[in-house]
């Protein structure tokens, strides 16, 4: 039974583009049959705390007798089961001050221990190989030539995490000039187009992945 693990993180609940692309992702899927399901988060509407303590960044064995409280070893457990459970994953990924929100950002840092889902001190990658869809929502433009080509440091840092640290086969797929509305100069229809071609490239992922 293929599981997706659907994320999203954007704090827009009406026109985010990311969810948008995310639910075309997540319908795609469900529609290649009844076996293919879906365990969503959404990191806006049920946010996560910060890190309680920096020994959740390590497995018991390498906290050096640091205690974590109960109820935050059991919350970043259910999110690691959630992750190591899932054949595939997409992730909504909106463009945030040049960076993840921070309510993303949050889930990267239970889920990614070292030791547990990426290697320490030996090549822990129990999810190697599956793959992982980053999709990227960028209000400005980030043409490839142009000086802000690589501002992009919300999906560039999931790209290491996930695919460096976790081994996992990462697809950024990105849609641009999303404040054409209320910026005319970056043109909304090239802002039209990049979706459109964000939305065909997410088909066809979730059709094949
Ligand atoms: C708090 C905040 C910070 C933002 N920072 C940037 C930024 O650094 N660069 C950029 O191009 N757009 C920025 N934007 C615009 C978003 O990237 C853009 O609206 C994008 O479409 C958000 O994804 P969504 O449509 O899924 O909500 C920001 C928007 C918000 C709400």
């Amino acid at each position: 039974m293929p599981t997706l693990l659907h994320i999203d993180s954007s704090a827009d609940l009406t026109t985010s583009r990311t969810r948008a692309l995310t639910a075309v992702f997540a319908e795609t899927w469900t529609s290649r049959g009844a076996d293919h399901t879906v365990v969503y988060r959404d990191l806006h509407r049920d946010q996560l705390p910060h890190l309680q303590s920096v020994a959740q960044h390590w497995p018991p064995r390498l906290r050096g007798g640091v205690e974590v409280p109960a109820s935050a070893a059991a919350l970043q457990q259910e999110l690691l089961s959630e992750l190591l459970a899932a054949d595939v994953v997409v992730i909504g990924a909106p463009l945030y001050n040049y960076s993840m929100p921070s309510t993303l950002k949050a889930w990267v840092d239970h889920i990614h221990v070292p030791g547990i889902t990426s290697p320490f001190d030996e090549a822990t990658q129990p999810l190697a190989g599956r793959p992982a869809v980053v999709i990227s929502a960028r209000g400005a433009s980030y043409d490839a030539g142009s000086p802000s080509e690589s501002w992009d440091h919300g999906s560039a840092a999931l790209k290491i995490v996930l695919g460096e640290s976790l081994g996992m086969e990462v697809t950024v797929v990105a849609t641009s000039r999303t404040l054409a509305d209320v910026v005319p100069a970056l043109g909304s229809e090239a802002a039209a187009r990049e979706f459109e071609a964000a939305r065909e490239q997410v088909r066809e992922l979730a059709s094949t992945l």
